[in-house]
């Protein structure tokens, strides 16, 4: 989402209430994958390069999963990678540490001046509110001010804590920096005290039973009965996706952590992808594989989509395709598909 004709300096003030996002200005650039490394780590850093190109978004993670030891380490190696790589057609992003902790202002005040030429979004962890949007949006106002940067670093929120949940309308419409949302739903289900100890997916717990076969009118309890798991993040995301569309921002899955679950993998991000997510993020290369096929519409649906359009002509009324009836709606929803396809093209 970079390319604004907007300069940083009309990011000084938080956005006033019901003010329009300045996102439907400023074209989208994919981002499927959102590919976490720890720059602190010298193995995985050298291998960044050679990614350029490959990824949608790189992320240098400076929170979680970071060692209290490393958090320097990773600021500098973070520095360090963006100074002498040319990203490309690639977004460089990084996740700060959480406004709580004790490394934030020096993540925030060490990378603006240093690479926030280069820095396309900040995420931030644990949002809470609005007013923490308008911390950090004040913030970076101030520093890409003082180190004269003429672009807007825009900020990602991570939805994963219930007060954040709750607030998520407010949270998207905070500021005109805000670009998007992710789910955490390994910090959320810690935070909602949820019995759960895995890293996003679902759960063999989770399930809805067919009710038991009845002969006579009594149940036999005694008979196989199937079951069916259940979506444990359908609430949040679905949540997230509509205050993100509600104002005008990007709505994406999150962590997957069963890095092996190949298959879990994939059908985590579909749901997410069907729901109206853009992305989602990867733990592990394999992963990029996957969210590029995931949020990229299909060869069909996109041949369907263009049909439907086709079939449309001024868009209006309504038109028999194949034995299924098309109108205005289902036009507008092949038309999110045509453009998508579009925008992954350029
Ligand atoms: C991500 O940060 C999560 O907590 O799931
Ligand atoms: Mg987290």
């Amino acid at each position: 989402m970079t390319g604004s004709s907007r300069s940083a300096k009309d990011f000084f003030r938080p956005l006033a209430v019901g003010a329009p996002s300045p996102l439907t200005e400023i074209p989208a650039r994919p981002s499927r994958a959102i590919h976490f490394f720890d720059p602190s780590n010298e193995k995985m850093a050298a291998k960044i390069p050679a990614m350029v190109g490959t990824v949608d978004v790189l992320l240098g993670n400076l929170e979680d999963a970071v060692k209290a030891d490393n958090k320097l380490a990773a600021r500098e190696g973070l520095v360090k990678i963006a100074k002498a790589t040319d990203f490309g057609p690639t977004q460089l992003w990084t996740r700060i540490n959480s406004l709580d902790s004790p490394w934030v202002l020096d993540d925030l005040t060490t990378l603006v001046p240093a690479i926030g030429g280069k820095l396309d979004v900040i995420m931030v962890p644990k949002v809470q509110g609005a007013e923490d949007i308008h911390y950090v949006d004040r913030l970076l106002a101030q520093l890409e001010a003082k180190a004269g940067l003429d672009r807007p670093i825009l900020i990602h929120a991570i939805l994963e804590t219930a007060r954040g949940v709750a607030n998520v309308e407010e949270i998207c419409g905070a500021s005109p920096r805000m670009q998007g949302l992710s789910l955490g739903p390994a910090d959320l289900a810690a935070d909602r005290r949820m019995k759960t100890t895995r890293v996003g997916g679902g759960h063999p717990g989770y399930l809805v039973r067919e009710d038991p076969p009845r002969v006579d009118g009594t149940a036999n309890l005694e008979a196989h009965r199937a079951t069916y798991q259940q979506d444990l993040w359908h609430y949040t995301i679905a949540r997230m996706v509509d205050a993100c569309a509600m104002h005008g921002i990007y709505p994406y899955y999150g962590p997957f952590g069963d890095i092996a679950d190949v298959v879990a993998c994939e059908d985590q991000f579909r749901n997410a992808f069907l729901l109206g997510c853009v992305g989602t993020w990867s733990l592990h290369p394999k992963q990029i594989a996957i969210a590029n096929r995931v949020f990229s519409p299909s060869v069909e649906d996109i041949l369907h989509a263009r049909r439907v359009v086709a079939a449309m002509g001024d868009g209006t009324g309504a038109v028999m395709l194949d034995g299924k009836m098309e109108d205005d709606a289902s036009l507008k929803q092949c038309l999110v598909m045509v453009r998508l396809a579009e925008e992954l093209a350029a």
